[in-house]
């Protein structure tokens, strides 16, 4: 990241962009909040006969590409499946490799998130990540919680059932110690105990790879999002890649459970 984003405007939803929209792009109609999944490191080494950390590697600069141009392009906020709850189950080496990768990455890239305005925060169970990874996390969320650029969510150690067993056993609590009616627990009082708390749901959820699975991502959250799978691997996650994701958001009719507008 090196380009200043230091004119961003304080606003939420969608900010005003800083960079000239893609032709056919219109920017009335960019989601606000963007999803991925970002699936396919692994398969993008292997076709190149490369270990499968450095696919991971290699997803690294797929990540920042697409949090750089969604930044541009003023888009709100940006949320990446980083490390799944699952996660821990795959080869002790490549596990290893992911939570150092994490490490290097943030300390590398802390002062340029700074300097650009971004506010990263981690959502999931981050206690049980190791504890030099979870300084880093907290100093990046601290320094950068002011900021007031895109939004960029990395979820790491996070699966979206054990998010809802989590709010439940908060709410719980709250009625257990008296302070909660439980009569007036509706949607949005559910919603403020999860860890995406005051943040809009996202509108377009994006899984590279092919697979069409949700793959306990945000369960909650994407509710009414617009889904984009793309045969793409992450690391090859380009430009012309999230610009075909976005002119697939803006060619759908959103409805949420209702009808659409007749002409008048
Ligand atoms: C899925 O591909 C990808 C991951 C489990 C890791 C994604 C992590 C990054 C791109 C690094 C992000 C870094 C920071 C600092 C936020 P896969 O391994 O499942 O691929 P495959 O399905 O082809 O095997």
């Amino acid at each position: 990241m090196s380009r200043s984003l230091a004119t961003a405007l304080s606003v939420e939803g969608n900010r005003p962009s800083r960079c000239a929209l893609p032709p056919g792009l219109d920017a009335a109609r960019l989601p606000a909040h963007v999803a991925v999944i970002m699936d396919g490191n692994g398969r993008w080494a292997g076709q190149r006969k490369l270990p499968r950390v450095m696919g991971h590697r290699e997803g690294v600069e797929a990540l920042k590409r697409t949090l750089r141009l969604c930044s541009d392009w003023g888009i709100g906020a940006l949320t990446a499946y980083a490390f799944s709850t699952e996660n821990w189950n795959r080869p002790g080496e490549e596990v290893s490799f992911l939570m150092t990768l994490f490490e290097r990455v943030l300390a590398r890239e802390l002062q340029a998130l700074e300097q650009e305005q971004v506010r990263i925060r981690f959502l999931g169970d981050l206690e049980q990540l190791p504890e030099g990874l979870q300084q880093l996390i907290q100093d990046a969320t601290d320094r950068t919680a002011a900021n007031t650029g895109i939004r960029f969510n990395v979820c790491t150690n996070y699966g979206g059932r054990r998010e809802l067993v989590r709010a439940a056993r908060l709410l719980a609590e709250q009625v257990q110690r008296g302070d909660l009616d439980p009569e007036a627990i509706d949607e949005q009082t559910f919603a403020s105990q999860l860890f995406t708390s005051g943040q809009a749901d996202p509108d377009l959820l994006i899984r590279t790879s092919g697979e069409q699975r949700i793959s306990n991502f945000l369960l909650w959250q994407l509710a009414y999002a617009e889904l984009h799978i793309t045969d793409v691997l992450w690391p090859d996650f380009d430009e012309a890649a999230l610009i075909a994701a976005l002119m697939d958001f803006q060619s759908r009719q959103r409805r949420f459970g209702g009808v659409d507008s007749l002409p008048s």
